[in-house]
């Protein structure tokens, strides 16, 4: 079963750019990814898989999940990268990040793969986390298939920009609504359907990038709106984007508490000493085992986030 790593923020960094690859190590993201796809023009593909290899073994991107994702299955730097990528760092990286996922076999393939190469390199079979991105429409039409074809496989990622010009969608700003679209979002189908796959196998689902770097208002709306949802993060592309991402995605400090609360608060009532109940009060509030399941999920993600209780459970209240 793949591991539920906290991810509110995944920075990109271009493997073609060794200050970024280096800058990387000091910004507070939960996860990132060293790129050798689109963010690397084709003339320099090869130095940038040196240079991430590179930046991998030197290490001090801390305890952060970090990823490198490689080119396309179909492009001709595929094949080559995964297994250099794998050879020379897949012990100290966490996962491999694949884009433009479309079909289930595809995964099956890649998850094959990756399994020879991690026992090649005398790996745990099974060590290495996948991510992978759907970002068009072959890959959203297939998205339920592809969920549930890789134990290994840890996040699903949408990815607005390749997947605005797949459904050629009228605009040019990535993640931003198209102009003349004015009611409704014209993301939510994508965003839902992306959802409701990943929870139905248990992946985690994570935004894709918002490229207007300047507009932070923006970033908050767009964040805002798949976390909202039920999303578990969103890709960073600068600085300025980290600290707003973190804190959309994190759960308020209220909502932590209370949702320790209810932890505490059945857990006491349903054991043998608390009365062995199964509903039960919490204050004027009812809850039950579907209350804790959702607290549970409030409570992983705010303990993922670092947050400390600021009240205790009482059980003579
Ligand atoms: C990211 O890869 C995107 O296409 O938006
Ligand atoms: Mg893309």
């Amino acid at each position: 079963m793949a591991v539920m790593r906290a991810r509110r923020s995944t920075l990109a960094v271009p493997g073609s750019n060794p200050r970024m690859l280096d800058k990387a190590r000091g910004l507070a993201t939960d996860a990132l990814f060293l790129d050798l796809e689109d963010a690397v023009s084709p003339l320099v593909k090869d130095q940038a898989r040196h240079n991430v290899i590179a930046a991998a073994l030197e290490g001090g991107y801390g305890d952060r999940v970090l990823s490198v994702r490689v080119n396309a299955m179909d492009s001709k730097w595929f094949r080559d990268d995964i297994t250099r990528v794998i050879n020379e760092a897949g012990s100290v990286i966490d996962c491999i990040m694949v884009p433009k996922m479309q079909t289930a076999a595809q995964l099956v393939q890649v998850d094959q793969l990756i399994a020879e190469l991690e026992a090649a390199n005398g790996l745990e079979i099974g060590a290495l986390g996948l991510e992978i991105q759907i970002e068009d429409a072959l890959g959203l039409v297939n998205v339920e298939t592809i969920a549930a074809a890789s134990d290994r496989l840890e996040s699903l990622i949408f990815g607005p920009a390749d997947f605005m010009a797949s459904i050629n969608m009228k605009s040019l700003v990535v993640g931003e609504q198209p102009s003349g679209y004015t009611e409704g979002d014209a993301f939510h189908y994508v965003l839902m359907r992306l959802l409701v796959a990943g929870r139905a196998f248990g992946k985690q689902v994570i935004d894709g990038p918002y490229l207007g770097i300047r507009d932070l208002d923006g970033l908050r709306r767009a964040a805002q709106r798949s976390a909202s949802l039920g999303f578990d993060g969103k890709w960073v592309l600068h600085p300025d984007q980290v600290d707003i991402v973190n804190e959309i995605f994190s759960p308020s400090q209220a909502d932590y508490d209370h949702a320790e609360l209810i932890l505490d608060a059945y857990d006491f009532h349903t054991s043998a000493s608390g009365g062995a109940r199964g509903a039960v009060m919490l204050g004027d509030e009812m809850i039950d085992e579907a209350s804790r399941k959702m607290a549970l999920v409030i409570s992983s993600k705010g303990r993922a986030a670092g947050l400390q209780r600021t009240s205790t459970f009482n059980s003579e209240n």
